[in-house]
Order: C-alpha cells, then sequence, then structure tokens
C-alpha cells in the first residue's frame, strides 16, 4: 500500500480540450461507472473553466468531485480574462490545481505567485493541488530533488493548513510523452517530498502527493503503489472514461 491511512485521489486534468458535448458524455460514462462501484479511491474532474458548470451538472449526486485548473490570486476585481477561487467555489468545485508545469511555462507563473495563488484558493474554501517538478536537463544534470524542494517551500505558502493541501510531483519530461522515471526515483521524490512537508507540519505525514505524467491504466498500478504515492494526476488518459477508470481501478489495488 502506497502510504498507511491515506485514500489515494485521481485527478484528471482535461487541460485544454473536449467540447461541451464530450464533457457531458465522459462524465455521464464516470459517474455510471462510480455508481456500480465502491472504489476505495476519490476522483476529480478538472475540466477548462468554460465546461466547469456543464460538468458541475453531470457531477450532482455523484461521488466525484469537480475542480479548476487554476485560480487568480484576487478574491474579484479588474483582472480581465481570470477566474476567482470564489467562482470556483461557486460552481461547486473543491479544489483547483495550480502551477502546473505548462502553466509554468507558457505563463511565466513563478512558483511565488503558485503560492499566493495557493493562499487565495484556501481563504475560498478549495483545496489547492500544487504542481511540482523536474525538466529533464535538471534531472541528468542531477538537480531534480533540489529544483522539486525549492519549488515545494517556495509553491507552498507558510501558514496554510496543510490540510487544504494536495502535492502532485510531474516531472516535465514525463507528461504527454509517454515516458516515466523508474519505481526507485519516483520512490526516491516521494519519501523526500514527505520528508519536507513533515518537517515543516506534523499534518505533512497526511497530505497526499500524487504522481503525474504519463499515467496509464497500464502502469497506474505499479505507480500507485509505490510507497508514498497517493494517487495520480492525470492528463491524457482522463479524456477517456475508460482509461481513466482504469487508472482508478489500479490505484485502488493499493489502497489501505
Ligand atoms: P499526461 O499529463 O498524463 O498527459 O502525461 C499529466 C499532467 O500534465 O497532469
Amino acid at each position: 500500500m502506497s502510504t498507511p491511512g491515506i485514500r489515494p485521489l485521481v485527478a484528471g486534468n482535461w487541460k485544454m480540450n473536449g467540447s461541451r458535448d464530450m464533457a457531458r458524455k465522459l462524465v455521464a460514462d464516470l459517474v455510471a461507472r462510480a455508481a456500480g462501484s465502491e472504489l476505495p479511491v476519490d476522483l476529480l474532474v478538472c475540466p477548462p473553466f468554460p465546461y466547469l458548470s456543464v460538468v458541475a451538472d453531470a457531477l450532482s449526486g455523484s461521488s466525484l468531485s469537480l475542480g479548476g485548473q487554476d485560480c487568480h490570486t484576487a478574491a474579484a476585481g479588474a483582472h480581465t480574462g481570470d477566474v476567482a477561487a470564489a467562482m470556483l467555489r461557486d460552481l461547486g468545485a473543491g479544489a483547483v490545481i495550480l502551477g502546473h508545469s505548462e502553466r509554468r511555462a507558457d505563463h511565466g507563473e513563478s512558483s511565488g505567485l503558485v503560492a499566493a495563488k495557493a493562499k487565495a484558493a484556501v481563504a475560498a474554501g478549495l483545496t489547492a493541488l500544487v504542481c511540482v517538478g523536474e525538466t529533464e536537463a535538471q534531472r541528468n544534470a542531477g538537480d531534480a530533488e533540489k529544483i522539486v524542494e525549492n519549488q515545494i517551500v517556495e509553491s507552498i505558502p507558510s501558514g496554510i493548513g496543510f490540510a487544504d493541501i494536495v502535492v502532485a510531483y510531474e516531472p516535465v519530461w514525463a507528461i504527454g510523452t509517454g515516458r516515466t522515471p523508474t519505481v526507485a526515483d519516483v520512490a526516491a521524490m516521494h519519501r523526500h517530498i514527505r520528508a519536507l512537508l513533515t518537517a515543516r507540519d506534523p499534518l505533512g505525514a497526511v497530505v497526499r502527493i500524487l504522481y503525474g505524467g504519463s499515467v496509464k491504466p497500464g502502469n497506474a498500478a505499479e505507480l500507485m503503489a509505490v510507497p508514498e504515492v497517493n494517487g495520480a494526476l492525470v492528463g491524457g488518459a482522463s479524456l477517456k472514461a475508460e482509461d481513466f477508470w482504469g487508472i482508478a481501478e489500479g490505484a485502488a489495488k493499493s489502497a489501505s
């Protein structure tokens, strides 16, 4: 089992994919599967902003929860094109992905900005799902643990309740590439992250640490069984109900 006492979370990050019709069908399929089973795994669906409402309706009454893919640092105001954490909460979201490597790369998001967003998210009643991960060059240079450590320290704001945090370790070079680190490398990084979190707060012992990057039904059970891996952040494979469900089943195998 990955960490005794921690229930796995499998989160689907749809990124900028889908349509209204696809969102309805995909979620209806997931809801039907969830209704017919008692998987000991929490499931989270994070669609693009325009489909949050459609997905919220489709998830209603089910055991799955809704999440956003980003939020602004401010509670409201003159920020054209941005979305406040309270708006996500208003639509029924329970969580928001923050600091994904695509946002760090596409929008130049710094860890400091991610920390400010995490503070705003938690203040609005959301769980902040904070992403960290090294590039391939950083890993090849032997700097992976140091890079991730700095991202953890700088992206998780001081004073935040650790009960409201989820960490996702996503090596940038494993995202969307079909490549994954070795089980030993995942184990080493997750152990390192756990040590960093517990050194900061006793509740760090129960923060969920997800692995993300090319998780598929075929490798989920093996990855989810790694010590201190408490679920998955899934990109491409979250766009097909069968694949997302297959990953949830993989995670269930190592659930306590
Ligand atoms: P992937 O993406 O599963 O398509 O590799 C993971 C992520 O970016 O969260």
